[in-house]
């Protein structure tokens, strides 16, 4: 019966418009038992219910995956909460700006000159600016000397210093960052 069939629309074929138009799937099964097509009228009402579990299952996996990019976007634009407790322990003073200007030449290639980023090549990735206001991997000093000591998680794009900067020296080169950052 119609009434008990949850309703779902088919695309018909109209031969006397000749355009397809969409019927409820109830209304051509009903049409199809009235004109004594039990055959096609059970094979519609699989369809049907195909239909309907096809339906749920894209629904379900659209769902996932929006669930994975918020949840992607969420831990890419997370800070860390970790790092940020850290205090910078190294003063703003002019000899800590020149001394990390001279550190930050190591960073130009890909940061750019004036640190406005760069659009990458084959040979070098694309770097975000760290003169705007937008921070990626946390804004405070401590997760930006993380950032710089450890690298960016996961695919290391934006390479660890550890091993080549004393710590001293990325917060020098965190200090000279700051002090060419755009004023607002
Ligand atoms: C080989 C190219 C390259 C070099 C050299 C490089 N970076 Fe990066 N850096 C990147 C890339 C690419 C990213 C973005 C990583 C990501 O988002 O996954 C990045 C990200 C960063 C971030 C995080 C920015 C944000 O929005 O949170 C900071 C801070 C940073 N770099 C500072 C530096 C400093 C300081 C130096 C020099 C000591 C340096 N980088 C050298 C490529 C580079």
């Amino acid at each position: 019966m119609p009434s008990v069939l949850p309703s779902s629309d088919v695309e018909i074929y109209d031969p006397v418009e000749k355009g397809r138009h969409s019927t409820p799937l109830s209304a051509v099964r009903m049409s199809m038992l009235l004109s004594g097509q039990r055959a096609a009228a059970r094979k519609c009402a699989l369809i049907f219910k195909e239909n309907r579990v096809a339906s749920r299952l894209v629904r379900t996996l659209i769902a996932a995956l929006a669930l994975a990019c918020t949840a992607r976007i969420v831990t890419s634009a997370q800070g860390n909460p970790e790092a940020a407790k850290v205090k910078n322990p190294v003063a703003a003073t002019p000899e800590s700006i020149a001394a990390g200007k001279t550190v930050y030449s190591k960073c130009a290639p890909c940061h750019g000159i004036n640190g406005e980023g760069g659009p990458g090549n084959d040979l070098i990735p694309a770097a975000p600016s760290l003169v705007d206001d937008m921070w990626d991997h946390g804004s405070t000093d401590g997760e930006i000397f993380d950032n710089i000591k450890n690298g960016v998680a996961p695919d290391f794009n934006m390479v660890p210093w550890k091993d080549q900067l004393k710590d001293q020296d990325i917060w020098n080169v965190v200090n000279y960052v700051r002090s060419i950052a755009k004023k607002k």
